[in-house]
């Protein structure tokens, strides 16, 4: 039996997409493992995520980086308080293997199991490597979403705006694609921008200037694509400055947003509190630094987490579930997981 005194320790599991992750991770913010295994060599010659094939290789390498993750972290089955892994939102396929390996855990060792939401890892992400308090505002931006809200507590949510179109990580996806720069996209996207002139080839800055905190990025897109087909062959100097065209559009447009939705939080919720960037594309060192100066603006703390923290894995799993346990709202083994599963349905559950 564990020590009740210790801080709780969990196994967390991500397995939405096209990374299978396993975390051991314990409730004083102590990230004892994450291991990620990244199935981009699996998808490459699609050009994008198949899900059947990630749902297979899921099933395949789960059981290792479970064990890798437990022996980095010197953890023992009998040492675990509770499991939680992604219960949704993402491919189905995926995440049933991951929460039925959960279940499974959770049954044979008589633990709490909880079904975590993939983007409540996210938000929930800087008081894991930060220490935040409640409220915070949030800008979520991954390959699956984009959206601002204000993040009030555990499954307390209040958005501000998302996509009318794609996500932003899924435009910078496609317009790599679109380069020919390979997958996945928003790397090697954001590589190819840094030796690229953003003014040579102007883009329309999607929604800047109009009011409220909605995005749209798939005009962005199309303009993308004329401007290829008027230029193609692309040699190197081309590729480079639409991406830093591209890269430099996308940013206006985070920041016009996020600079709204500010004003919105801070009438709401009153000055000094922390701006905080997660997901996917909050790896990007050009946003970040975007962020920072939005942030430094309005005399607001910009917290972002490590990269490898904002893309997904494991961690931010097992501490989402950590948030849960410590409020007693673990998940019946009955749970079903959930292809779609937008944050405003966790409030005040
Ligand atoms: O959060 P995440 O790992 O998975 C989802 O929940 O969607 O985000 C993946 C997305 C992909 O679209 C990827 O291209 C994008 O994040 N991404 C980036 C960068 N790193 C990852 N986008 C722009 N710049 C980056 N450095
Ligand atoms: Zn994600």
């Amino acid at each position: 039996m564990r020590d009740r005194k210790q801080p709780p320790v969990i196994l967390g599991i991500e397995t939405s997409c096209d990374e299978t992750a396993a975390a051991v991770v314990d409730g004083a913010r102590t990230i004892h493992s994450s291991v990620v295994r990244s199935q981009v060599r699996e998808h490459r010659e699609y050009g994008g995520v198949v899900p059947e094939i990630a749902a297979r290789s899921h099933i395949e390498y789960l059981d290792d980086m479970i064990t890798r993750a437990m022996d980095e972290a010197g953890v023992g089955f009998p040492d675990l308080d509770a499991v939680a892994a992604t219960g949704g939102p993402g491919l189905i396929g995926g995440v049933l293997v991951g929460s039925t390996m959960a279940k499974t855990i959770a049954l044979a060792r008589d633990i709490p199991f909880i079904a975590v939401n993939h983007l409540e890892g996210h938000a929930l992400t800087a008081r894991l490597t930060d220490g935040l308090r409640f409220p915070y505002l949030l800008l979520l931006v991954s390959g699956g979403h984009c959206q601002l809200l204000a993040v009030l507590g555990v499954g307390e949510y209040r958005q501000y705006g998302s996509t009318v179109d794609d996500a932003v990580g899924e435009a910078f996806d496609k317009t790599a694609k679109l380069l020919g720069l390979g997958y996945p996209g928003g790397p090697a996207l954001e590589a190819a921008a840094r030796d690229g002139d953003p003014g040579r080839i102007p883009l329309p800055s999607p929604m800047v200037g109009r009011p409220g905190c909605s995005f749209s990025f798939s005009g962005l897109k199309t303009a993308v694509r004329h401007r290829v087909a008027g230029m193609e062959p692309l040699d190197a100097v081309d590729r480079a400055d639409l991406a830093a065209a591209f890269q430099a559009a996308v940013m206006r447009s985070l920041v016009d947003r996020s600079a709204n939705a500010i004003r919105g939080f801070r009438a709401c919720h009153g000055d000094g509190l922390p701006f905080v960037a997660a997901g996917g594309v909050a790896a990007n060192a050009a946003l970040r630094d975007a962020l920072q100066r939005l942030a430094g603006e309005n005399g607001m703390r910009f917290v972002v987490p490590p990269a490898a923290l904002c893309t997904d894995n494991a961690a931010m799993i097992a501490w989402a579930g950590l948030e849960r346990l410590r409020l007693g709202r673990t998940s019946d083994l009955d749970f079903a997981p959930r292809p779609r599963w937008p944050l405003a349905e966790l409030t005040h559950r």
